[in-house]
């Protein structure tokens, strides 16, 4: 068996086959154009490969995406392997090619020198621990959408008008770049498109010592938060109300942030439950670098 760098009709002929699990609320042709527009992203462009799990002939047993994201370690920028759409077709199911699929690819992107391969799995732990995968914690911080004024007490933050803020001072963080926080928002354009719905009326909001980013899921009908910073507890409640705010005024019926240990952990807004889905999960592969130092996970950073 062996892996190969899929080209623009393999990638379009396994969208065909992934829609069944990813294109729920899109006909197959709005999901091939969803996935071709956010192939077609700047970002997307630079940091997104597909691969492909080939067995004796050209037969696809398995295929999975990867993206190169900014991380940072022992303060060195680096880069860190994002590995998402995991799939292998319900008749081939259950015969190891998925695991021996992630172990190939790892095995690949390592001779990059990367600092890690880091997944968000849907489907628990246990088949990515069988390539290397360790689980971090995971939660969800959910705030119910509510009327309102979105720009009281913060400085709303136009698309266009989103700026870097310095990564947070722990020793390993992924942390997205601006173009990997508009291919975000390039998925909301697109459902934006096909289903017809409203789109946030703006993309984040500042404090004085905070800093929010966020993006319409249009089709679960919430607002993600990809990235919050907050000097103080003032600051992280400011922008989660205008969070909820900007989702009331967009008809969306929540805000889901990615709750971390550095970020106000005493702001009693919302509800902070173990994450549905989207379990945070690494390989570290720099040297000294252990999966407990993985601690801010913005959602930003989930491909
Ligand atoms: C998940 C998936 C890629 C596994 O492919 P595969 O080639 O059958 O995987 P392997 O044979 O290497 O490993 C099988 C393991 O995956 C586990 N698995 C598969 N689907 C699962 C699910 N929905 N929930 C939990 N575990 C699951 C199996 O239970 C099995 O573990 P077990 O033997 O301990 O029971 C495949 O089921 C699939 O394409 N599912 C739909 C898309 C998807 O959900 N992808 C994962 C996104 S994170």
């Amino acid at each position: 068996m062996r892996l190969k760098l899929a080209d623009g009709a393999e990638q379009i002929a396994r969208d065909r086959l992934t829609h069944a699990a990813w294109g729920g609320g899109l006909s197959v042709e709005q999901y091939l154009q969803r996935e071709l527009r956010l192939r077609g992203h700047a970002w997307a462009r630079d940091a997104m490969e597909t691969w492909l799990w080939q067995g004796d002939g050209d037969d696809v047993l398995a295929s999975c995406e990867s993206f190169a994201c900014r991380s940072f370690f022992a303060g060195a920028r680096g880069t860190s392997y994002a590995i998402a759409s995991v799939f292998t077709e319900p008749a081939r199911r259950g015969r190891g090619h998925a695991v021996s699929m992630l172990s190939a690819v790892v095995d690949a992107l390592s001779t990059r020198a990367p600092h890690a391969v880091t997944l968000y799995s849907d489907v628990g732990a246990r088949i990515y621990e069988r390539c290397g995968f360790c689980a971090v914690t995971s939660l969800d911080r959910s705030i119910a959408a509510e009327a309102g004024d979105p720009r009281e007490g913060v400085t709303p933050i136009g698309e266009d008008e989103v700026a870097e803020v310095a990564p947070p001072d722990t020793r390993f963080v992924v942390w997205p770049d601006l173009a990997q926080l508009d291919w975000h928002r390039e998925r909301e354009r697109a459902y934006s498109a096909l289903l017809g719905r409203p789109r946030p009326p703006f993309a984040g909001a500042r404090t004085r010592g905070g800093d929010a980013v966020w993006a319409g899921d249009l089709k679960s009908s919430r607002l993600v938060v990809l990235r919050l910073t907050a000097a103080t507890d003032d600051d992280a409640r400011a922008l989660l109300r205008s969070a909820a705010r900007v989702a009331h005024a967009a008809g969306l019926s929540r805000v889901v942030c990615w709750e971390d240990a550095t970020l106000a952990p005493r702001v009693p807004v919302g509800e902070v439950t173990p994450r549905d889905g989207g379990l945070a999960m690494i390989r570290p592969l720099a040297d000294r670098l252990s999966a407990s130092e993985w601690i801010v996970i913005p959602r930003g950073a989930w491909v």
